[in-house]
């Protein structure tokens, strides 16, 4: 038995120690958000974060876990996350979705990190994530409009001293 804290919530699974996370994950607590695609930490597909950091969920085996885990599901998103997944919609950032999650996971990391990222950074910071689509132009519009939106944000907090 291991206990997982994910999305906030404590959840207990039945699983060998060497099952990676992203199956116990989807098969046993069914969150689907981390996809599958190469199993071998290349893709970025089943990206979730670990104490606030991405992680490849498909080479982290449950038994090594310790911390927090969120998912592309959890109900507290920051409001990074919430510009990110607002900008993702409205620069229409997804073809077929599959390596989606991951982008913004990343994307939205990269960003609570640095709101102002250069595109070598951008680069950086997304090349463990591949889409097979093709969609990295409006993956970076978006990422880049979401940095802007964040940013006058900030100035206008700044202004109104919040
Ligand atoms: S499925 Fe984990 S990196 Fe590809
Ligand atoms: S949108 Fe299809 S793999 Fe990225």
């Amino acid at each position: 038995m291991h206990q997982l804290k994910v999305n906030g919530e404590l959840k207990t699974v039945d699983v060998d120690e060497n099952m990676p996370l992203l199956w116990a994950l989807r098969d046993e607590l069914g969150i689907t958000g981390p996809k599958f695609g190469c199993g071998k930490s290349l893709c970025g597909a089943c990206t979730v974060y670990l104490n606030g950091n991405p992680v490849k969920s498909c080479v982290l085996p449950v038994g090594n876990i310790q911390g927090d885990i969120e998912t592309i599901e959890n109900p507290n998103r920051s409001e990074v996350f919430q510009v990110v997944q607002k900008k993702w919609i409205e620069h229409q950032v997804a073809q077929c979705g599959y390596c989606q999650p991951g982008q913004i996971l990343s994307a939205a990391s990269l960003l609570s990190n640095n709101q102002n990222p250069s595109d070598e950074q951008i680069d950086t910071a997304m090349q463990g994530n591949i889409c097979r689509c093709g969609t990295y132009p409006r993956i970076k519009k978006a990422l880049k409009d979401a940095a802007s939106s964040l940013q006058s944000s900030k100035i206008k907090k700044d202004d109104v001293g919040e």
